[in-house]
Formats: C-alpha cells, sequence, structure tokens
C-alpha cells in the first residue's frame, strides 16, 4: 500500500492524533537524579560545568530529596565527595564517610525515596583512578576487595540499590558475595555494565574532583567503537548477579541500549552523563536551542532505544513539566 491511498500525515495532523499514536511516552517514574554530596553545613555550590547542578552537604541534601519526593522521582544517585583522598580510597568504605551519613540521612527523611549509590574509588584516590594503582596501571584484583567493602558500607548506611561504575572485571561477583555474606541479599546491584571511555564525562569530573592525575581511564573503560563487546560485558555482569544494566553515555549509545534491549529481559539503565547535560544547557544559555525540547527530545529517544531508567541531571525540570 504506497502513497496516494497510504498517507503518513494523517495521523500527524492534529495534537490529539498524535497524542493517541504515540508509541513512548516520558513518565517521572522514568527518572533518577544524581547528585553530589559533600563535607561542610548548608552547602548549595553551583558545578560551573554543570549550570543548574549544585553540590551539597548533608544537610542540605536532605531538603533537596523531599524535593525530589514530591516531584514524583522515584529514585536519586548519590556520589561522595571526600574531605581527603589518599592512594587506597579510604573514605569510599568508611562508616562515617560522606555518602554513608548522605544515605542514612535520607532514608530517615525520606524512606521511600530509593537511594542508589555510586560505588568506585575516583571521587576518594588521591591519584583519581577507579582503583588500587600498581605499576602505573589499576589492578584489578586488588581493587575488587575495596569496592566490594564500598559497596558493604553502602548497604549498611541503608542504601536500596548499589551500583559499581569502576569497569572492574570481577566486580558484580565480588559485590554480591560481601552483600550476601553480612544478610544484604536484598541490596540489588545496578551494574555500570557498558560503561566507555568517554569525553562526555568531562564537566563531572569537575563536580566531584575526580579527574585522574596521570594517565586516562582506557585500560578499564570500554573504547568506544565496540559494540559486540558490549554485549559481552552486560552479559558477564549479569552472569556475575546483576539486577539491572546501565549503558553510558546515552545518546551516542543508543545502538549499545537497543542491542541491549533485544538481548536481556532485565531493567536497563541508560546515563545521560555529564557532558550531554552541559551541550544542552550550553548551547540553550546562547539561544541556540530551546533547551527545554532538546532535553524532552534526548530523553524520550533513550527510553525510545530500550531504557527503562534514564540518569538525568534534568530530572527535577523534566519531572515539574510532566506534572502528576
Ligand atoms: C565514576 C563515575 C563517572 C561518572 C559516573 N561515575 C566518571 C568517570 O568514569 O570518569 C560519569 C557521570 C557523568 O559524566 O555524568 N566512576
Ligand atoms: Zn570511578
Amino acid at each position: 500500500m504506497t502513497f496516494p491511498k497510504t498517507r503518513l500525515r494523517r495521523l500527524r495532523r492534529t495534537a490529539t492524533l498524535r497524542r493517541m499514536v504515540r508509541e513512548t511516552r516520558l513518565s517521572r517514574d522514568d527518572l533518577v537524579l544524581p547528585l553530589f554530596v559533600t563535607e561542610g553545613r548548608g552547602v548549595r555550590e553551583p558545578v560551573a560545568s554543570m549550570p543548574g547542578v549544585l553540590r551539597f552537604s548533608v544537610d542540605t541534601l536532605v531538603s533537596e530529596a523531599k524535593q525530589v519526593r514530591d516531584l514524583g522521582i522515584p529514585a536519586v544517585l548519590l556520589f561522595g565527595i571526600p574531605a581527603e583522598k589518599d592512594a587506597r580510597g579510604s573514605g569510599a568504605d568508611a562508616a562515617n564517610g560522606v555518602v554513608q551519613r548522605a544515605v542514612d540521612a535520607i532514608k530517615s527523611a525520606e524512606p521511600d525515596l530509593c537511594v542508589i549509590t555510586d560505588v568506585c574509588l575516583c571521587e576518594y584516590t588521591d591519584h583519581g583512578h577507579c582503583g588500587i594503582v600498581e605499576h602505573g596501571d589499576v589492578a584489578n584484583d586488588p581493587t575488587l576487595e575495596r569496592l566490594a567493602a564500598a559497596a558493604l558500607s553502602h548497604a549498611r548506611a541503608g542504601a536500596d540499590v548499589v551500583a559499581p561504575s569502576d569497569m572492574m572485571d570481577g566486580h558484580v561477583a565480588a559485590i554480591r558475595s560481601v552483600l550476601d555474606a553480612h544478610g544484604f541479599e536484598p541490596v540489588a546491584i545496578l551494574a555500570y555494565a557498558a560503561k566507555f571511555a568517554s569525553a562526555y564525562y568531562g564537566p563531572f569530573r569537575e563536580a566531584a574532583e575526580s579527574t585522574p592525575r596521570f594517565g586516562d581511564r582506557r585500560s578499564y573503560q570500554m573504547d568506544p567503537p565496540n559494540r559486540r563487546e558490549a554485549l559481552r560485558e552486560m552479559r558477564a555482569d549479569l552472569e556475575e548477579g546483576a539486577d539491572m544494566l546501565m549503558v553510558k553515555p546515552a545518546l551516542p549509545y543508543l545502538d549499545i541500549l537497543a542491542d541491549a534491549r533485544r538481548e536481556f529481559d532485565v531493567p536497563l539503565a541508560a546515563y545521560h552523563v555529564s557532558g550531554e547535560y552541559a551541550m544542552i544547557q550550553a548551547a540553550a544559555e546562547r539561544g541556540w536551542l530551546d533547551g527545554e525540547r532538546a532535553m524532552d527530545e534526548a530523553l524520550v529517544a533513550i527510553k525510545r532505544a530500550g531504557a527503562d531508567l534514564i540518569l538525568t541531571y534534568a530530572a527535577k525540570e523534566v519531572a515539574a513539566r510532566l506534572g502528576a
């Protein structure tokens, strides 16, 4: 059936028709807001490279969490910025570390908000790498113990979900076995499974003060041209016990997300990362594009490609636009 019988424009004619045949809808339920928590009191510090994003101290974070809940956003993802850093990232698993206190404070004030913690060492190491450095590179197996200890400390603080973002081999198995050995079987793992060595993390590294002092992350994060390898990464994390898988960044990797959607039946998350967010904000500030429309379009495209959950710094503004 072709033109002139078929006219695809018929169903685009009015807003009502478009609403009726719309295939994908963004919902507040899809959103996760990443938040940065730092030491101090009363802190609400703007991140220059991410307009609209703030660093909070534990006290101000709690009021932010209440707003997030009131907007109908189900979950937050916490990143800690400790006062002190060292070679082994001691702050990552400190019982009274900044993230651990933040988790406890949010879960006490807003028990229904799902708290996800980022599990990595890069915010806590003085060299800024995601693991223990030996002979100039990140050593995989010694790092696993540190990651498992960090995840356990987050679970003890009350985290609902832990999200390892380190890209070490065997990280999910290491975390799962330590959690289970300590009675935290119900704590879920959201694995940053297909995480690429991306230029789009630039603004985040400023926000989290986690830029590597030497080298880069290419010996552990994925090489951007690789598609089949992403499936192997995701399969490995699933076999190790991941409950949910993440693809990161989002827009430049929608093919990976679509592959994952076809291949796996677990919930999939996509991280619309700092650089993706900053590009839209920067262009909107200059009046070069409509920031709200560009953001909504980016997020619905991520959902269309197969994401169940979208981690985005725009979660609050988008949730407010979506309404009840
Ligand atoms: C740390 C981590 C990073 C991001 C999330 N967890 C940075 C990195 O790997 O360099 C990036 C998030 C963003 O850019 O928004 N492992
Ligand atoms: Zn890291």
